[in-house]
């Protein structure tokens, strides 16, 4: 089998059958029971699925809330975001995140999406230290709309041109903290229209995959984006021409939800955007995350 071969064929892992869902991310693991403890030499396997193919996809899983943290925490340390309002789930389980477009009791949760579209993003790069991955689970699904689309952020590094390279090489971005991935202010923060006074951390745009060693693209969110050093005309410009280059649907691959299905990305080369849905129907996913490292 030669390397490309794993992007077009399924082929096995030990016990594990791995089918690509696209030539450029995503692979199913089929043959596996998630819900159960796994052994040290499937975790390897997964680990060397994960890194292939970025993000991986399990079907008809059934995950009690526990389950789901012991899974996740085959990959890393389970995070528990701080949060400033609480679901009775998750008091009882702070490592998980309810994203959902039900209110419970009128509450504003503070991961909740509603049923808008999410834009590309990665998740919590407005922190220093953003979590490494995520793995969304899904309990209620809408009978339309809602899909998770994943692109590949290695592969837009890999075809930046040398001028991009250069003028982008050693630049970092400012990650706005103040509103979510819905475009939604977070409570406590000024409304800055400003991008160059935007409140947040300072990434390097071009970051390397600590276990992989490549060399990736890591945006955050376009929204309020900045590039300190640069004049705001300059840094749009070369945000805007970033940015189109980066959303190809080249890179992308989109996942239509069943319930029981389990993706687990890789925070730190896979942006992730989310389809939006009806209001009137229901859509309740569960998402853990790993903490990460300082990017770098
Ligand atoms: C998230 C997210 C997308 C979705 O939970 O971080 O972006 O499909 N979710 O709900
Ligand atoms: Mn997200």
């Amino acid at each position: 089998m030669s390397d490309n071969d794993v992007f077009t064929h399924p082929y096995k892992l030990g016990d594990l059958e791995v089918v690509p869902c696209s030539t450029v991310i995503g692979a199913e693991i089929r043959n596996i029971d998630i819900s159960k403890e796994l052994s040290a030499e499937i975790i390897v396997s997964l680990i060397q699925a994960w890194h292939t193919h970025l993000v991986l996809l399990f079907r008809q899983q059934d995950l009690a809330p526990e389950q789901h943290i012991a899974f996740t925490s085959y990959f890393g340390t389970p995070q528990s975001p701080n949060r400033t309002s609480f679901t009775p789930l998750t008091e009882k389980y702070p490592e998980i995140i309810e994203v959902m477009n039900v209110d419970m009791d009128d509450k504003q949760l503070d991961h909740s999406l509603g049923n808008s579209e999410a834009m590309w993003h990665t998740d919590m790069s407005y922190k220093p230290v953003p979590p490494l991955g995520s793995a969304l689970y899904s309990r209620e699904i809408p009978p339309n709309g809602g899909d998770t689309c994943v692109s590949n952020m290695y592969l837009a590094y890999d075809d930046l041109s040398e001028e991009m390279l250069r003028e982008i090489d050693d630049k970092c971005a400012v990650h706005d903290e103040s509103r979510n991935s819905a475009g939604i202010l977070r409570p406590g923060f000024p409304d800055q229209k400003d991008p160059t006074k935007t409140p947040g951390p300072h990434h390097p745009i071009i970051r390397t995959h600590p276990e992989t060693k490549r060399k990736t693209l890591f945006l955050g969110r376009r929204p309020y984006s900045y590039v300190p050093g640069l004049s705001y005309d300059k840094s749009e410009y070369l945000l805007d021409r970033l940015w189109a280059h980066a959303s190809q649907k080249k890179y992308s691959w989109c996942h239509q939800w069943a319930v029981g299905d389990l993706l687990l990305w890789d925070n730190r080369c896979v942006m992730h955007r989310r389809d939006p849905f009806d209001k009137n129907q229901r859509r309740v996913m569960h998402r853990t995350q790993i903490a990460g490292s300082r990017p770098f």
